[in-house]
């Protein structure tokens, strides 16, 4: 195993390059980032509204990955919807893949169930799409497409 390089996908046109972020959706963002800076002494590098996904986010750098804050715009979002079923906590879990047409293609053809069956805008102005969480052990998978990615 080589451990400083350990990433080996054995499926063609499906490259996860890193573990971009971890979605954690709160009740109160400033409240959240409030108790990161004061236990970790870290603070946002990037704070948004994203519309089209119904929330505040924030991302907070740690290495080459980022913890995402999430907070709802209101209570027909889906992250209000899933602190109403859930609580606060793990949401989401964001793998960068090489090329998201390819990931997303490989996966309808394994049958995944896809929520964005095309790619679309999300934070950051990166393409993203979600996979639904019942293949993978209840956990939603967010994939994304970084420009770095193809560095
Ligand atoms: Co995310």
């Amino acid at each position: 195993m080589d451990w400083a390089n350990p990433s080996a996908s054995t499926v063609s046109g499906m490259k996860l390059t890193n573990i971009d972020h971890i979605g954690i959706a709160v009740h109160d963002l400033d409240d959240a980032l409030a108790g990161y800076e004061r236990l970790y002494g870290v603070l946002p590098i990037l704070r948004e509204t994203v519309e089209a996904q119904g929330v505040e986010e924030a991302m907070i750098a740690i290495g080459g990955s980022f913890v995402q804050l999430l907070q709802p715009l209101g209570p027909q979002t889906p992250v209000a919807k899933f602190l109403e079923r859930h609580g606060e906590g793990i949401h989401h879990l964001c793998f960068a893949v090489a090329d998201i047409e390819a990931a997303l293609g490989h996966l309808a053809a394994e049958g995944a169930r896809l929520i964005d069956k095309e790619p679309r805008i999300g934070g950051r102005g990166a393409r993203i799409a979600f996979v639904h969480p019942k293949q993978t052990n209840r956990t939603l998978i967010e994939l994304i497409e970084l420009d770095l990615a193809h560095a």
